[in-house]
């Protein structure tokens, strides 16, 4: 083992954040921690981990619970799709009775992909298993001064894991790059276990890793969104189709163009709305991985409440019904 291998694990030892997963890490806590972890940074997991172990404490209790709880409780969060496949797996999980241990395993189960994998097995199993992200890529291309992609550095920290230590030895990774070495601005170079071995502080390169890469642009849709409240003071909503963007989640009424006043209450009034204040709010956009939404939003009262719509008190609206955060930017 590299020594500075060992240097890193006694850096660990003394210094890793005392994260609600590691007081008490049962597969089912592990797997969760890891899947919030994808979607936002730390600050926001430590309260959102909270209240789901809140609503569903053990995996039981989320294989047997309803989709409506699961999509309120994870709104706001954004990728609808992993807590869905939180579901699914956990089902899949009860049903053969038990989580896999292996990495290989895990990877069969929904939303579970090589990075998550390799941290349950590792973590929660202590099997000899790496997990491999941004973070772990930019920390070795530094160390060894070369840029890496993840597969080369999965190769490489294989043959480093210690016996019997490999949850601490992907965690050490994971909390090094997220606070000490650091993306862009300034790494923390000073207080690293790993400065006197690092190739890229070394030849002070430490800011061409990660190399840059182009992004390619979003496509950028138009769409105009209809706050409409009835004579009875509800709130019209629909449901998005239950496949694709958002799928099975609440919304607006919307039309996909960005249309004028006089247009809007036309296609209002086309869906047979008789149509009173109708006013324009200010636009509103949001960006998704793949595309974003650039909104031209209206507010209107609107009768009758019309079928093809439901229609929900604003107190129905926040207990019930999950409304993603691309429709909750126009106030
Ligand atoms: N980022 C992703 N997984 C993590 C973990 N288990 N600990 C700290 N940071 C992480």
């Amino acid at each position: 083992m590299p020594s500075f291998v060992t240097a890193l694990l006694t850096w660990f030892d003394e210094n890793a954040r005392p994260l609600p997963w590691r007081l008490d890490p049962t597969p089912y806590h592990v797997w969760l921690s890891e899947i919030l972890l994808q979607q936002t940074r730390i600050t926001a997991v430590l309260p959102a981990y909270q209240r789901f172990l809140a609503t569903y404490p053990t995996i039981e209790d989320l294989a047997d619970g309803d989709d409506a709880t699961l999509m309120k409780l994870w709104e706001g969060m954004g990728y609808y799709s992993r807590a869905r496949n939180l579901k699914k797996a956990s089902q899949v999980v009860l049903e053969s009775g038990g989580f896999p241990h292996t990495a290989e395993d895990l990877q069969k189960l929904p939303g579970i992909g090589p990075y998550t994998a390799g941290a349950i097995a590792a973590i929660a199993f202590n099997q000899p298993a790496v997990a491999v992200d941004g973070n772990v890529t930019r920390i070795v291309s530094r160390l060894l001064g070369r840029t890496l992609s993840r597969d080369d550095t999965a190769g490489l920290l294989k043959p480093w894991i210690p016996d019997g230590q490999s949850g601490a030895f992907v965690q050490a990774w994971m909390e090094l790059g997220e606070i000490v070495c650091l993306p862009h601005g300034t790494p923390h170079c000073g207080q690293c276990p790993l400065r006197s071995h690092c190739k890229a502080l070394k030849t002070n390169r430490i800011e061409a890793f990660p190399a840059k890469t182009l992004r390619p642009t979003r496509p950028v849709i138009p769409m105009t969104v209809f706050h409409l409240t009835s004579k009875e003071g509800r709130i019209a909503l629909r449901q998005r189709p239950a496949k694709g963007l958002l799928a099975g989640l609440w919304e607006y009424p919307n039309c996909p163009e960005a249309l004028t006043a006089a247009q809007a209450k036309k296609w209002l009034e086309g869906q047979g709305f008789s149509v009173r204040d109708l006013a324009a709010e200010p636009p509103t956009r949001h960006l998704f991985t793949h595309r974003e939404w650039q909104m031209t939003n209206f507010r209107a009262n609107a009768s009758p409440e019309l079928p093809a719509f439901i229609w929900v008190t604003p107190d129905e609206l926040a207990e019930r019904y999950a409304l993603p955060t691309a429709f909750r930017k126009c106030k």
